[in-house]
């Protein structure tokens, strides 16, 4: 049984809120920003992405397993695999010691599709999720207790920062997980240098 140890997690949890900026995909101009959740769970849906907060139906600590997390939130997890038909789930850690934390990063900064929609739920930890829809870069910093689903077919990255630390849940519609095609579109660099 695999175990899932973090010594970051209380000072990542004070660290990070969850945050909404949105900017224009020419200038990239920042044209608002919110930390309501509500607020940015009603801009999200407006352009078909759902987001979420989940609260666990008992407490974790940082020695907690695999399994203790998924029962933890057993009902809201199999409440989206009913409804969106997902077939398996899985955790995924990442850390600021992770050997491959540099090339990790920059695979998913680039702006990619999938086939399958991209569906994450913070355990612990954070990360930011950028989607360019409707002539709009939508930058969604998500922290524990997050869900966010990407649909199929939608333009998007991620960065986990320099120092990545998050636990996640994933969801997938097929076993054999899922595909990033680039669309080689330079706006996440471009982003990335402004700020
Ligand atoms: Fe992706």
């Amino acid at each position: 049984m695999k175990k899932l140890l973090c010594l970051f997690c209380s000072l990542s949890c004070l660290a990070v809120a969850s945050q909404l900026e949105i900017y224009d995909d020419k200038e990239l101009n920042l044209l608002m920003q919110t930390e309501d959740q509500r607020e940015m769970a009603r801009l999200l849906n407006e352009v078909g992405v759902r987001f979420e907060q989940w609260e666990a139906l008992q407490p974790l600590t940082a020695s907690s397993t695999e399994e203790e997390i998924q029962e933890a939130y057993r009902i809201d997890i199999e409440r989206l695999k009913m409804e969106n038909g997902f077939q398996t789930v899985d955790i995924l850690r990442m850390f600021p010691d992770h050997p491959k934390k540099v090339e990790l990063r920059q695979k998913f900064l680039n702006e990619h599709t999938h086939n399958e929609p991209e569906v994450r739920f913070f355990v612990e930890g954070s990360g930011t999720f950028f989607l360019h829809v409707g002539g709009m870069v939508y930058s969604v910093l998500c922290e524990k207790g997050d869900l966010i689903s990407v649909p199929e077919n939608y333009p998007h990255w991620f960065d986990m920062g320099a120092d990545p630390f998050f636990t996640a849940v994933r969801f997938f519609t097929r076993t054999d997980g899922w595909i990033a095609y680039f669309t080689d579109d330079p706006i996440a660099q471009r982003l990335l240098e402004k700020n």
